[in-house]
């Protein structure tokens, strides 16, 4: 099976990537950032209906200059400039549920885009995200703010500099199946909701859709042993 999803994102096809039983249990659909189109942009917000993301490399966020968004928070609430709110936020910092630290970055259009939440205007940022990854993985130094504006409708997810080491989200799950795949890692995903009951959609019903629509299912234990093997042979 992770053999079919990493030939899956060679082709540029939409997978379904699963985290664990004991995390947040949902299956979001995942695409390489490069090859997203309009089409699909639609595709994830119809079929999957949560937040579309793009992870991005931690070599290529540290080159970019991408930070965490609890970073920027702790600057600003301890600039001394009375941003009362976020010193109170920060204060709670780490408090989620299901894991330790949020991936969540920057929200960015890019500066071609008009209001940014269209789905061509999603697809453009999205692929000129993947652009300037490969761009800064190969060591050109273009200013993030050259291409893109924030706030923006494209939230960005830094992935932890150790992949799964670090942190177990779909984030990192996302962006080792993207090295193994040898596409640009940058990674479109977007959770799965279930349009009757408001909440995730099960795993079941998850498996359903992919069975349905021939795509491929995936959870965090394949992608985790893919991960180590990757790690044995470096
Ligand atoms: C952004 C999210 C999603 O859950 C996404 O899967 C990435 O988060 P994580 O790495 O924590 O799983 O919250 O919409
Ligand atoms: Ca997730
Ligand atoms: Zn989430």
């Amino acid at each position: 099976m992770i053999d079919d999803a990493i030939q899956a994102l060679r082709k540029g096809q939409v997978i379904l990537l699963y985290d664990y039983d004991n995390r947040e249990r949902e299956t979001d659909l995942v695409v390489p950032a490069e090859f997203t189109t309009p089409q699909i942009v639609y595709q994830l917000r119809r079929d999957a209906g949560g937040l579309m993301c793009v992870a991005i490399d931690p070599v290529a966020c540290t080159k970019l200059g991408i930070p965490y968004i609890v970073d920027v928070l702790k600057y600003a609430g301890d600039s001394g400039n009375g941003f009362g709110a976020i010193e109170s936020i920060y204060e709670k910092v780490g408090d989620i549920p299901y894991d330790s630290k949020s991936s969540f970055s920057l929200w960015v259009n890019h500066r071609k885009t008009y209001t940014g939440i269209t789905d061509y205007d999603r697809s453009l940022t999205i692929t000129k995200l993947a652009d300037i990854t490969k761009s800064a993985l190969n060591g050109n130094k273009i200013p993030f703010g050259q291409e893109f504006r924030s706030p923006g409708h494209v939230p960005l997810l830094r992935c932890a500099p150790n992949l799964l080491k670090d942190r177990r989200g779909q984030t990192e799950l996302s962006i080792v199946l993207a090295r193994a795949a040898g596409v640009t890692p940058a990674m479109v995903m977007c959770e799965m909701l279930d349009g009757e009951t408001g909440k995730a959609l099960t795993k079941e019903d998850a498996k359903a859709y992919a069975k349905k629509h021939g795509l491929v299912f995936v959870e965090g234990t394949e992608v985790e042993e893919l991960f180590k093997k990757m790690q044995s042979q470096n």
